[in-house]
């Protein structure tokens, strides 16, 4: 595996949109393990393609250090509830914020070996989610956060 280079805000790769995955082959499952590794080594806990310059709607989410998710071609069917909580992003180093989401989310996607999956999430978990497609459409959280600081003012993990 290989570490990446995180692309930051200001870069304008963040702020398209990202275009499908059509091909999972090897070299796919490799570049996803790349941004795996790029992900834990900056104690992220999901990272995005359009944040390491790929163009691709693919991102790789780990909230809990058990469960692993490799989403290829993502999308939320459903969203439910409310929550205001506080989010970090790899891109945007030092930065936290409070970011209104939906409390669950169903989301559909494509696994790294090319099987259609439903998840059902809830909490950090779907918050990440919603946080990671939203990358893939060129969007990133200092855009919608309320209460910026610079430094974690708690103790939620970056996204
Ligand atoms: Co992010």
């Amino acid at each position: 595996m290989a570490l990446l280079e995180i692309k930051t805000a200001g870069d304008p790769v963040l702020k398209q949109i990202s275009a499908p995955v059509d091909k999972i082959d090897k070299r796919f499952r490799k570049f996803l393990d790349d941004m795996y590794e790029t992900m834990k080594s900056g104690e992220g806990v999901g990272i995005a393609a359009p944040q390491v310059g790929v163009l691709l709607r693919a991102c790789v989410i780990e909230v809990d250090d058990k469960n692993r998710y490799d989403m290829i071609n993502p999308v939320i069917i459903e969203r439910e509830g409310s929550v205001v909580d506080n989010e970090g992003c790899l891109s945007c180093p030092n930065l936290f914020g409070d970011v209104e989401r939906a409390a669950k989310v169903r989301v559909e996607f494509t696994n790294r070996f090319g099987k259609k999956k439903t998840l059902d999430a809830e909490g950090l978990l779907a918050r990440c989610i919603q946080h990671e497609l939203d990358h893939l459409d060129g969007k990133l959280f200092i855009d919608i956060a309320k209460n910026i600081t610079k430094g974690r003012p708690n103790r939620n993990a970056k996204t």
